[in-house]
């Protein structure tokens, strides 16, 4: 067990999700209780280290707060230390290296490790601060899935269910007004979301960013399933969906972040062409943050609760520098580096894709064998004759 340990800070950052209050509270209580160090939650992520505004975190401090929403500290996409934007005087925005600031801020307040919680970006920023010298321990956290090296990130089952209800709910319209009715989801340029949902929900058309779209293909499967008596299609959509050989739908851009391109839209677009080219009425719903919000499921306060344990008892045994994960049911760790800058999308022949196609999901193969997908599984090529 390593020595020398005796107070260690913690953030969240990048964009909030279901379950961060869950494993700031592991880590605090963990640590706390079976280690006695000393706890400093740090505001807005990396934001907060740059800045320099930090607090004590106590016992009391993550009482209460398992069950609930959102981070008690704050959270920022905006704060890559080693690019970091600011506004010069003539109001441009320029980009700064603050990492020494971060390094100097960390040994002031004597922090001898952090726990890192967020997606790529953060990880990305803690690999960064590793390599000078920092004791990191990254917690994965996004309602996309789509770290790599890990079953499945805290988050992920809260968004889940909520975009399960959201299609349920519109499944009883569809069906009494005989429309066509898009669900958009979040998960950025991964489709697990948009394939668990639904997957969970019976969805008839499932739309995913690894699977670039036809129009016609989509149309023609609405058309079929009026013709065998079922006047009504949902589909779920991925935000992150595009047209064979077309381009994603980008909503906004967001000045400083370092991904800066926000998805959004595509089922807007879709639903009218949608609309145009079978006569039947379209509508579309995108989900948003409210995704993002909300009490976390009890899946998530487990596995919340269980990665941030994990997260300290790494740190306790020396062995920094690490990501918890979950890999065949199994809590473990990866090294951060081998999955910062990385995003794990939905293979083709994931199991869960083969099942969906199974009991008649329209969308999950590809569309045109000819769009240029690598490593083609011999089930997908097969089969691939919608
Ligand atoms: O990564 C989580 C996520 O919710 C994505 O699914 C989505 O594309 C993005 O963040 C939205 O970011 P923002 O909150 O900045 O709009």
């Amino acid at each position: 067990m390593a020595t020398g340990m005796q107070c260690i800070g913690v953030l969240t950052g990048g964009g909030d999700c279901p379950g961060l209050n869950a494993v700031i509270r592991a880590v605090a209580k963990s640590a706390i209780g079976n280690y006695h160090l000393d706890i400093v939650g740090i505001e807005d992520g990396f934001l907060g280290l740059i800045e320099n505004r930090m607090r004590p975190l106590h016992w009391n401090d993550v009482s209460s707060i398992l069950t609930r929403g959102g981070t008690i500290l704050g959270t920022s996409n905006k704060s890559d230390p080693q690019h970091f934007g600011v506004r010069n005087l003539a109001g441009e925005l320029e980009y700064r290296d603050m990492t020494q600031t971060v390094l100097d801020n960390i040994r002031q307040a004597g922090l001898d490790a952090l726990i890192c919680i967020g997606g790529d970006g953060t990880m990305t920023a803690a690999a960064n601060l590793i390599k000078h010298g920092v004791n990191c321990i990254g917690v994965p956290k996004t309602i996309d899935n789509d770290i790599v090296g890990c079953d499945i990130t805290f988050g992920f089952d809260t968004a889940v269910t909520t975009a399960a209800e959201a299609l349920d709910k519109i499944h009883s319209t569809a069906a009494s007004h005989h429309r066509a009715m898009l669900v958009e989801v979040m998960g950025r340029n991964a489709g697990w979301l948009a394939l668990h949902a639904g997957v969970a929900t019976g969805a008839d058309i499932i739309l995913i960013p690894e699977i670039p779209y036809s129009v016609a293909k989509i149309c023609d499967a609405v058309l079929a399933r009026r013709r065998k008596g079922r006047k009504f299609s949902i589909i779920c959509v991925s935000e992150g969906a595009k047209e064979i050989g077309g381009s994603v739908t980008i909503q906004r851009r967001v000045e400083g972040s370092p991904e800066p391109i926000r998805l959004g839209g595509v089922s807007l677009k879709l639903s009218q062409q949608i609309e145009d080219a079978t006569g039947i009425e379209t509508r579309a719903t995108v989900l948003g943050h409210v995704q993002r919000g909300g009490t976390p499921t009890p899946f998530d306060r487990v596995l919340a609760t269980q990665y941030g344990h994990h997260a300290v008892e790494l740190l306790m045994n020396g062995d920094t520098g690490k990501i918890v994960v979950m890999q065949g049911g199994v809590i473990t760790d990866e090294p951060i580096t081998s999955v910062a800058n990385k995003q794990r999308l939905v293979p083709v022949d994931h199991p869960l894709m083969l099942a969906a196609r199974a009991v008649g999901t329209m969308g999950l193969l590809p569309w045109d064998i000819d769009i240029g997908l690598d490593d083609k599984p011999a089930s997908v090529v097969a089969s691939a004759t919608i």
